[in-house]
């Protein structure tokens, strides 16, 4: 609703989430730079898909979305089976207690972020620090500091300069950079925002995903029990984590013109906060929509959003997470939660996801 003293509006149904997000051109993407967003001040100047409307928005998204795509990324499933194992060589085998966050959840959006940019290993942890960000001194993670936007900026820069080198290759940039050079389809700081906004976007938030699955499974015994003796149940579990407490609960946008939305009367230029987490939460939509039910009907939930902006990277989460979760339960078939953890979240206005999640190999 619409506060006189707080110009915002606040949108959380089900229905009218659905309905924000599908009109483009009613709400517009263009970074509104709210309270509470500063994290995402990193892309104020610098063009991205996330943060433009139509048309540069899908001009944007098609040079990405090929190779991001469903079949592409399942075809790809083997490489990120080798790469989960040795991140549970690397850090589970021999060990009684892990921090399933740090040594599984991030790991592996990191890798298979290096995979699909093509980027040598050794520089993992500078893609450690671009896709989780950097820890602020009251704890939270921010992208945002001069200084550290600067190394970001030199890195990509490298990594494009390098990439356009070279040719034929099949990683990411590499495919953005041929797209570019065919058609002339973006500038160079549109490619530069492209690689920067698929790393920022998609390693915390994958990363919260596999955490935040893992701990929606093992708090519940039977569940687990369930899982286990039947992996194709990970599927599910994950669409069910994203609707019940997925990474992303608020999404942003801006009216272009007076609108109207469950029965009110937005005005222009009012910023909209979009609030999907509660929408997946909506017992209007979703019975019971506080129970975890892996075998709801839950298909159409608002985790990865709605409408144009649908997340471009829904496929790689989707296939890492999955993976992730499966060779966990072949390879350590017995595991809990050390006793005496409390989850505790890294949040921001857009989302959240654990911090630590300690877990016990038997
Ligand atoms: C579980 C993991 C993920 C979640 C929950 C998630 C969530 C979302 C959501 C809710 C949106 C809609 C934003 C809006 O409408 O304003 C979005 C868009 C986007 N996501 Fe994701 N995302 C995830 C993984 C990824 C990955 C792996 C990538 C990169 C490969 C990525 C890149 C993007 C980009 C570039 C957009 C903007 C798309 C557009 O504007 O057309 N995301 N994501």
């Amino acid at each position: 609703m619409v506060q006189r003293q707080i110009p915002w509006a606040v949108v959380s149904r089900y229905d009218d989430v659905v309905k924000v997000l599908r009109d483009h051109q009613g709400y517009s993407s263009v970074n509104p730079l709210l309270p509470g967003t500063e994290v995402y001040d990193a892309f104020h100047e610098i063009p991205v898909m996330t943060f433009s409307d139509e048309p540069d928005h899908a001009r944007l998204r098609r040079v990405a979305a090929p190779s991001l795509a469903v079949r592409r990324m399942e075809n790809m499933a083997p490489e990120f089976v080798h790469l989960v194992d040795e991140i549970l060589d690397d850090y589970w085998q021999g060990r009684r207690e892990v921090d399933a966050v740090a040594y599984l959840a991030q790991e592996v959006p990191i890798r298979a972020f290096g995979y699909l940019l093509g980027i040598p290993k050794s520089e993992n942890e500078t893609l450690r620090a671009l896709g989780v960000g950097k820890p602020r001194e009251d704890g939270a993670f921010t992208f945002y500091d001069p200084n550290f936007m600067q190394s970001r900026a030199e890195f990509i820069h490298k990594l494009v300069q390098m990439r356009k080198g070279e040719s034929g290759g099949q990683d990411l940039i590499s495919l953005a950079i041929a797209a570019h050079q065919r058609d002339e389809k973006i500038n160079d700081l549109e490619l530069f925002g492209m690689v920067m906004v698929l790393v920022t976007g998609g390693i915390g938030t994958t990363a919260d995903l596999i955490s935040g699955a893992l701990y929606q499974m093992l708090r519940r015994p039977e569940l687990y029990q369930e899982i286990r003796a039947d992996h194709s149940l990970v599927a599910p579990l994950l669409e069910e984590t994203l609707r019940y407490d997925g990474p992303i609960h608020t999404l942003f946008r801006v009216t272009t013109k007076e609108v109207e939305v469950g029965g009110l009367t937005i005005p222009g230029r009012t910023p909209v906060c979009v609030v999907n987490g509660a929408a997946d939460r909506d017992p209007r939509k979703f019975p019971n929509p506080d129970q975890f039910d892996i075998r709801r009907d839950n298909g159409d939930h608002l985790g990865f959003g709605e409408g144009i902006h649908f997340c471009v990277g829904a496929a790689p989460a989707r296939v890492e997470a999955r993976v992730a979760l499966q060779r966990v339960l072949e390879r350590f078939p017995r595991i809990r939660i050390a006793e005496g953890w409390t989850p505790k979240y890294n949040g921001n206005a857009f989302g959240r996801g654990l911090k630590t999640l300690p877990l016990i190999l038997e």
